[in-house]
C-alpha cells in the first residue's frame, strides 16, 4: 500500500474458546495475517462477550484466552502489526457500551435472530446486549472494515446504525464500518454441520498427524457412495470441500475420479490427510515453541491491550466531548 493513502483500521474479535481449529483459521485467521499487511489492525479477545453464554464457570477463561493467543501467533499474526488485546483490559469498551445502550430500543434487540435463536437458554440483559457490546468493539476504534462471517452481517448492520445514529444526534464523531466478509465457504466438520468445538466435529489445531488422521476417517461423505466403485458427488462432501482449500488442482485430482468411483473415500481422505498435515506442520511447530515461553505471550497480550487502550481512550474522549458529558478541565 503506498505510503500517502491513510491506512485504514481493522477491528475483529473472537470468543476465547481454547485451542482453535481449521475452521477458524481458514473462515478467519488466514484472513487476519493477510489484512495486517494492509491496514491498523486490533485483534481482541471478547472475554466479556464470553461472560453472556456462561457467567458462573470462569475459571477456564483465562486458559482458553493463552490457548487462542498461542494459535493466532502459530498462524502468523505478527504482534508488530496488529495489537492483539483482551477486550477487558480495555474498560473503555463497557463504557461506549453503556452509551450506546441509550441509542437503541429493545424491541430492535430482541428482533436479531442471534438473540431468539438462544433466548430460551440465555434470557440475560447482558446477552441482549450482546450486538451492543461488539458495536462498542468496533467503533472504540473508529474501524473502518470488519472481517466477519456472513452469520455476523446483522451485527455489524447494527455498529454501523449505532455510528449513523451517534453522529445525527450529537455530532459527526464515528466512521461508518463495514463488513469485509471471507471469500472461503463454511469449513463443515466430521458430521457435516458447521466446524466447531461445542460439536466436537472439529480439527483443532493442536491434534498430532495421528490424530487428524483418525478424525478425517470418521468424517462424513457422500452416502450415496458407499464404497469404491459407486459414484460419488464432491459438491456434497465435507472431504472435498477441505481438498479445495489445501490439495493443488482439485478440480483435475479429485472430483473426476470420485464421480466415476475409480478414487474411494479413505483414499481420498488420506490424500487430504497429507496434504493438510503438511499445511498446519509450520502452525504446530511454532505451537510448540510459544509454549515453552509462556510470558512471552502474556507480554503480547500485555502490549496490545496497552495500545488498544491508549487508542480507545483517546476515541472515548471524543465521544465525551461529542455528547457533552466531558466535565473536567483540560490538562
Ligand atoms: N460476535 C462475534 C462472533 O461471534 C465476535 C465478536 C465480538 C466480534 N466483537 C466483535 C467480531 C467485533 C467482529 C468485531 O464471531
Amino acid at each position: 500500500m503506498s505510503e500517502v493513502i491513510k491506512k485504514q483500521t481493522i477491528l475483529s474479535g473472537m470468543q476465547p474458546t481454547g485451542s482453535l481449529h481449521v475452521g477458524n483459521l481458514e473462515g478467519a485467521l488466514r484472513n487476519w495475517t493477510n489484512l495486517q499487511n494492509d491496514y491498523w489492525m486490533y485483534c481482541c479477545i471478547v472475554d466479556l462477550h464470553a461472560l453472556t453464554a456462561d457467567f458462573k464457570n470462569t475459571k477456564p477463561m483465562k486458559d482458553k484466552i493463552f490457548q487462542m493467543a498461542v494459535d493466532f501467533l502459530s498462524a502468523g499474526l505478527d504482534p508488530e502489526k496488529c495489537a492483539i488485546f483482551i477486550q477487558s483490559e480495555v474498560p473503555q469498551h463497557a463504557e461506549l457500551h453503556l452509551l450506546f445502550s441509550m441509542l437503541i430500543t429493545v424491541p430492535t434487540l430482541t428482533r436479531m435472530p442471534t438473540y431468539q435463536e438462544k433466548k430460551e437458554k440465555l434470557d440475560s440483559y447482558g446477552f441482549l446486549g450482546y450486538p451492543v457490546l461488539q458495536a462498542a468493539d468496533i467503533c472504540l476504534y473508529n474501524a473502518d472494515k470488519v472481517p466477519v462471517g456472513k452469520d455476523q452481517e446483522k451485527h455489524i448492520w447494527l455498529a454501523k446504525d449505532l455510528a449513523q445514529r451517534f453522529n445525527t444526534i450529537y455530532k459527526k464523531t464515528f466512521k461508518e464500518p463495514e463488513a469485509l466478509f471471507t471469500t472461503i465457504p463454511l469449513i463443515l466438520g466430521s458430521d457435516n454441520r458447521k466446524m466447531s468445538k461445542s460439536l466436537d466435529n472439529h480439527i483443532p489445531l493442536d491434534f498430532t498427524e495421528k490424530q487428524t488422521e483418525k478424525r478425517l476417517r470418521s468424517f462424513y461423505t457422500d452416502p450415496n457412495k458407499q464404497r469404491k466403485g459407486d459414484p460419488g458427488n464432491p459438491e456434497k462432501c465435507p472431504i472435498y470441500l477441505l481438498h479445495k482449500v489445501y490439495t493443488d488442482n482439485p478440480e483435475n485430482e479429485i472430483a473426476p475420479e470420485c464421480k466415476t468411483g475409480a478414487l474411494g473415500c479413505v483414499d481420498c481422505k488420506m490424500k487430504l490427510n497429507v496434504n493438510l498435515n503438511d499445511a498446519l506442520r509450520p502452525i504446530r511447530d511454532k505451537r510448540v515453541e510459544l509454549l515453552k515461553d509462556e510470558s512471552y505471550v502474556w507480554d503480547v497480550l500485555a502490549t496490545g491491550g496497552e495500545r488498544a487502550r491508549q487508542r480507545a481512550e483517546n476515541m472515548m474522549e471524543k465521544v465525551r466531548s461529542s455528547m457533552k458529558i466531558s466535565y473536567r478541565k483540560k490538562k
